[in-house]
């Protein structure tokens, strides 16, 4: 495979951070019945695996190592640089996939972290202490994190002895009716002393499935006599893996909530949780109020005091304060201050709407500036224009801005006023002051305060006024 990006020597870290970490995301994910494979699928609009890339950023400064074998090119292509890659060209077990990395790794650190790539509620913190508690240890090469579960969603068992040490962990299907009523179960997160890891990898027996599982280590380290350490996670929340779709809808209600908790208790008011989809990175300033249904993704960001929804979706855009947007759909725009939108507006990408523009029923607005104060009431689409300040948009007003092979330019000056049913036809600029009357189509270049009215429009008559500002 080759193509691995140069390590950092570890002297020049401040303190040498003596840890890897590996994600497994070679299997297919067969219980998700899909094309794509599982860890692409998106929790909150992104793909399972970059919530692990992104815990393992959280916790070393080593590009995690990936295994990657089933539509590996679509998983690093997603990844990127990221990550550093190994094959797994055959799904052999969780173990097997582990042993891809030893050729890469052996040698490179004391420590190893070994994730699986389903599982995105997983919180740094807790790779964090379970790192902590493995350094500490000098009984066992092995620290995991365990899970106390109501329902054990097919996950391996910790089998304890009497004193209450780990002794291993069995796989739901290979285990007793005793050991299956067991409610400890395994989240299949571990750290691993390296060395041992490295030189343990090939003494996992073969299981009756065909498979090399990593679980077996703790097994084989507690017939060494080593002590395995366990974590219990406190919140079994953090430990949903994804193995169908039923398990993404649970997760992405979990990390809905939590990031709606987020914001509510930094000052945005949510009418209703449940029904408000928040992706993570959004920012929301305070005393914002968020009614039902509505949408934030993306690289989206809204200031103070504003309304939106309900019906609401913003994509990838910026929202000024004190606005208000209601049954609409806001993508790749930029709003000022005080801006009214809605019901039923659109921008698009490239829409800019400075502070104070009003825009009401129906109007779709793409790559065009509205300046201070436009008002833009019903049944519009303007399209690659720029508005002057305090302009008026007369209802059913068009920009005519694509001759069937080029996007064209519709300008106005301040103080326009649009009348009803214009058509405008680009490219065609109105001065300051200018005015066209009811169904106007307006082919040619306006004068500053000038009347136009017909089809095509012509003067009909010329005042002077002034323009201040
Ligand atoms: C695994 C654990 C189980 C644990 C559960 C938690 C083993 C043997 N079992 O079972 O104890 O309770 O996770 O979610 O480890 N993968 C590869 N290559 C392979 C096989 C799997 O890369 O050959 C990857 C998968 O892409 C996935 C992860 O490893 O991201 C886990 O595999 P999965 O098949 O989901 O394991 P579980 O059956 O859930
Ligand atoms: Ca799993």
């Amino acid at each position: 495979m080759g193509g691995w990006p140069i390590l950092c020597c570890a002297d020049l870290w401040e303190e040498p951070v003596s840890l890897d970490v590996v994600i497994l995301a070679a299997g297919k994910g067969t219980r998700m019945k899909s094309d794509l494979p599982k860890v692409l699928h998106p929790l909150m609009g992104k793909p399972l695996v970059l919530y692990s890339v992104e815990m393992a950023q959280a916790v070393s400064e080593r590009p995690p190592v990936l295994v990657v074998g089933h539509a590996a090119d679509d998983v690093k292509q997603t990844v990127g640089e990221a990550a550093r890659y190994v094959l797994q060209e055959e799904q052999l077990g969780t173990g097997h996939a582990v042993a891809q990395a030893q050729e890469a790794l052996q040698g490179s650190g004391d420590h190893v972290i070994v994730i699986y790539g389903d599982m995105p509620l997983l919180r740094a913190d807790s790779l964090r202490s379970l790192y902590q508690m493995q350094q500490a240890n000098q009984a066992g090469p092995i620290t995991m994190l365990t899970l106390i579960a109501d329902t054990p969603r097919g996950f391996g068992r910790i089998v304890r002895a009497e004193g209450g040490s780990v002794q291993a962990i069995v796989e739901e299907a290979d285990a007793t009716l005793e050991q299956l009523a067991i409610s400890e179960v395994n989240p299949g997160v571990y750290c691993f002393e390296a060395a041992w890891l490295w030189s343990h990898l090939d003494k996992i027996p073969v299981s009756p499935k065909g498979e090399y599982y990593l679980t077996d280590l703790v097994g084989l380290a507690v017939d060494e006599g080593a002590t395995v350490n366990a974590i219990t996670i406190e919140d079994p929340n953090d430990a949903l893996g994804i193995n169908t779709r039923v398990h993404l809808a649970e997760a992405e209600a979990v990390m809905r909530q939590r990031i709606n908790e987020a914001h509510m208790l930094a000052g945005v008011t949510i009418v209703d949780p449940a029904a408000t989809y928040i992706h993570p990175g959004v920012e929301i300033g305070r005393d914002t109020v968020i009614q039902p249904n509505t949408h934030l993704w993306g690289q989206t960001a809204v200031g103070a005091a504003c309304v939106l929804g309900p019906d609401t979706t913003i994509i990838d855009s910026t929202i000024g304060d004190r606005c208000e947007i209601r049954y609409s759909v806001v993508e790749g725009a930029t709003v000022e201050d005080a801006c009214d939108i809605g019901p039923f507006g659109h921008l698009r990408k490239g829409a800019h709407l400075e502070s104070g523009v009003h825009m009401g029923n129906f109007g779709e607005v793409k790559n065009s500036r509205l300046r201070q104060g436009v008002k833009m009431g019903h049944f519009s689409y303007l399209g690659d224009a720029d508005i002057g300040e305090g302009t008026n948009i007369g209802a059913g007003t068009i920009t005519c801005n694509y001759d069937g092979v080029r996007k064209h330019k519709t300008v106005t000056g301040k103080n326009v006023f649009i009348g009803s049913d214009t058509m405008l036809v680009a490219p065609v600029t109105l001065g300051d002051g200018a005015a066209t009357g009811a169904g106007a189509v307006v082919t040619k270049d306006v004068p500053p305060d000038t009347v136009v009215v017909g089809v095509p429009a012509r003067i009909l008559r010329r005042t002077e006024k002034e323009h201040p500002g």
